[in-house]
Parts: C-alpha cells; structure tokens; sequence
C-alpha cells in the first residue's frame, strides 16, 4: 500500500509541472505583460499579451496601429512567431489570429482581406467545433504547435501584423 501512496504523490508532483497546461485554458493571466513591436524576418508585429479583448475588439486595436490581426501564409512565418514568442516567456500564451469561420459556413476566411484559407496549420485533432451554428476564431500559441478553433467571444491576447 505504501507504493500505491508513493505513486500518487509522485504522479500529482510531476503533473504539477505539466497538468496545469494540459487543461488548454486559454484564460490564465499567469504570462509576461507584453506591449511591444517588434520586426522579425521582414515582418512587423506589434504584441500585446496585457489586454484581453474579443476576436472583433482585437481587429479594431489593430486597425487603431494601422496593421491588422496576424495572418500565416506559411508554416515558416509561424514558426518564426511562436518561436520568438517562446523566448518572451509567451510560449503557453494564446492569441488570435485574423481567421474565422463565419456562421453556417464549413470554409475559414482571413476576415481583413476576406479571402478564404486555403493552407491551414491547424494542431493535431484541430478544428475541434463540429457545428455551424456558431462562427469560430483561429487562435494560436506556441506550445499547441498549431492553430487552435474557439467561440469568437472570447477574451485573449492578440498579435497585430502591419499589412
Ligand atoms: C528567418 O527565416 C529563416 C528562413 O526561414 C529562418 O531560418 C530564421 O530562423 C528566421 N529568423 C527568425 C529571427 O525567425
């Protein structure tokens, strides 16, 4: 019996570390307080992980920093974001991302420029929503490894892309 007990003390100490991610909770405010721009590869970002603003309330911010909510066109401008993200300490941090669904519609739009996505990075088992009747946001974070599906409404950090 003394193993049993040794077991689950050990497991809850090593799930310490890493159960308290695993639950994929979007909300926790634990993270850096970035605002910053910054130029990586040829793009300019301006990163904000200090407010916690809906898909929508997030695009007008954009639009007030003359860019718009960060689009990927490759998995090389991802990985490039992500990974400088991680080094700020934001790697569990999810942001929007510029992309939707729109309600009844089975396609993903980039919403500023509304064209349709065509070259998706979703992670693994992603999109997760199975109905249409609501619409849904792209988000992302660095540890997913991948875009991630969620209700539009929302509160999140987000990552302004100068168009
Ligand atoms: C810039 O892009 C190159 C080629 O994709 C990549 O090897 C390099 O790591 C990138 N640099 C940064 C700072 O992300």
């Amino acid at each position: 019996m003394l193993n049993l007990k040794c077991l689950v003390i050990l497991l809850a100490l090593s799930c310490l570390g890493t159960c308290r991610n695993l639950g994929n909770d979007k909300t926790s405010r634990n993270s850096p307080r970035i605002k910053e721009f910054v130029t990586i590869n040829g793009s300019e970002y301006y990163i904000d992980s200090d407010s916690w603003l809906t898909q929508d309330q997030s695009k007008t911010d954009c639009i007030t920093r003359n860019s718009r909510l960060v689009t990927f066109s490759s998995r090389e401008k991802y990985n490039d974001l992500v990974t400088y993200l991680s080094t700020r300490g934001l790697g569990w941090t999810w942001f929007w991302t510029d992309g939707l669904r729109p309600v009844s519609s089975s396609r993903w739009f980039w919403s500023n420029s509304n064209t349709e996505i065509t070259q998706f990075l979703w992670a693994v088992n992603r999109p997760e929503a199975q109905s249409l009747s609501q619409s849904r946001c792209i988000t992302f974070s660095f540890d997913f490894k991948g875009w991630d599906d969620d209700p539009c409404n929302i509160v999140l950090p987000h990552v302004c892309e100068k168009c």
